[in-house]
């Protein structure tokens, strides 16, 4: 699949913008804060309804306006046409100060209600500076790249997760409550019956999101640790763990480290009946973990177990990376992560990825760019960049530099050239 045209609406520092891309590499060039990024950040956001910036889609609103449209031109990889569009706009009641906002998805001009139905219609892989965020910042940076990837590959993990946090929101919210009456006898009981009554859906749900979760770690691990090896020239080695709920990774290792159980593992996850399973048993550890934290859980009004807690565990020759290694070694991880949702999503999906690359040349070296450049052969690929001669200098060696279209930004407009 690629993008034919992009169509801005009061999106960031664009009032309009209506432009034709071409099919292999698109390079936006201009200095700095004319909205290159900007750009880059409303393709993401057409194709997967999330920034790479900000989780606050009012932020991406057009100072003074009520509401963005970001919408792109596809052509599908049967040569069917279409266009996909995202709007997020705001309302304010003259009655009150709220302020009311909706988010509005559509295909070929008609409405999508779910937003699974939508994120799995355009692949875009984003490179940018903020990537840096998975290796060296906190496991909320890596659940949001773990739930993108796996959310892209099977649209329904997404409901699922959405599912889970608004169980757990309300959960939570019931556990502040009870906080005030957790003296009172009678009211302890009811506390307690409510509480099961969550923990028994949270358990059922948390399972199935562990079994993906630890399947695509697993995945992940094994591509980034590849890609790794050749931009560090093999001279390190790293590795991704998943940390879940204590005791939750053990029934699926027999699937990942049983020789014969193991292609079959990572390309299909499990089969029916083990499925059933080993569900069962996730559901009964995760259970009881949420009991054995309960007293503790009603004291202090929050969930101090879950899968709200996962983290990836990202190590370099054994080392976690967080903590110990050095700001280009987190640099080649991040790149070999990247290039390894890239992998994953060439093998699950069929539509091929469509790349975004934000300010990557600036922030890489030689040999990381020319390993991000070799595994982009074939693809649609934007760029931005501060100088013209360097990107035509950088994409010399690229079969697609003679078929480079470059645009020129400057505050808020495009021009080809
Ligand atoms: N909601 C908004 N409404 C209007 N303008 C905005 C909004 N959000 C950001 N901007 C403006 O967009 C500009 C930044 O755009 P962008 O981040 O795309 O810059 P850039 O061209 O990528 O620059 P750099 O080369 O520094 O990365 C800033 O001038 C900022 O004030
Ligand atoms: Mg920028």
């Amino acid at each position: 699949m690629i993008i034919q045209g992009i169509h801005l609406l009061n999106f960031r520092n664009y009032g309009r913008l209506d432009l034709d891309v071409g099919p292999s590499v698109n390079i936006f060039y201009g200095d700095n804060a004319q909205g290159k990024t900007n750009i880059i950040e409303a393709i993401y956001v057409a194709g997967s309804v999330a920034s790479h910036r900000t989780s606050k889609d009012a932020e991406m609103i057009r100072f003074g306006e009520e509401g963005y449209s970001t919408g792109l031109d596809l052509l599908c990889d049967d040569g069917g046409k279409m266009n996909v569009t995202a709007e997020f706009h705001t309302e304010k009641s003259d009655l009150s100060k709220n302020v009311r906002s909706y988010r509005v998805l559509m295909q070929d001009g008609v409405k999508i209600d779910r937003i699974s139905d939508y994120i799995g219609v355009c692949n875009i892989v984003i490179f940018a500076p903020e990537d840096l965020n998975i290796v060296k910042n906190a496991p909320a940076f890596r659940r949001k790249f773990l739930n993108t990837l796996i959310s892209k590959v099977s649209p329904s993990y997404f409901n699922l997760i959405s599912d889970l946090s608004r169980l757990m929101n309300r959960k939570n919210a019931y556990l502040r409550n009870a906080r005030n009456s957790r003296y009172d006898e009678a009211a302890r009981t009811e506390i307690e019956t409510s509480l099961d009554f969550w923990d028994f859906s949270i358990a059922d749900l948390s399972a199935d999101v562990i079994i993906m979760r630890d399947r695509f770690s697993r995945i992940l691990s094994e591509a980034a640790s590849k890609h790794h090896s050749d931009i560090s020239g093999g001279k390190e080695k790293l590795s991704v763990g998943y940390d879940t709920i204590s005791g939750c990774s053990v029934p699926l290792d027999a699937f990942a480290d049983d020789d014969r159980q193991h292609d079959a593992y990572m390309k299909k996850g499990l089969s029916g009946s083990d499925y059933t399973r080993i569900k069962g048993i996730l559901s009964d550890t995760i259970l009881s973990k949420l009991k054995s934290a309960r007293s503790y859980d009603i004291e202090k009004g929050i969930s101090s177990v879950g899968v709200n807690k996962d983290d990836l565990d990202i190590k370099l020759d054994g080392l976690q990376m967080r903590s110990f290694s050095s700001q280009g070694q987190q640099r080649s991880a991040s790149l070999a992560l990247k290039l390894a949702e890239l992998d994953i999503l060439r093998m699950f999906t069929s539509s091929t990825p469509i790349l975004l690359l934000d300010d990557v040349f600036s922030e890489l070296d030689a040999d990381r760019r020319a390993s991000l450049l070799s595994a982009m052969k074939d693809a649609q690929i934007f760029i931005t960049c501060t100088d013209r001669d360097m990107a035509v200098k950088e994409l010399a060696p690229m079969e697609s530099a003679d078929s480079a279209r470059y645009f020129k930004v400057s505050s808020g407009n495009v021009s080809a050239g």
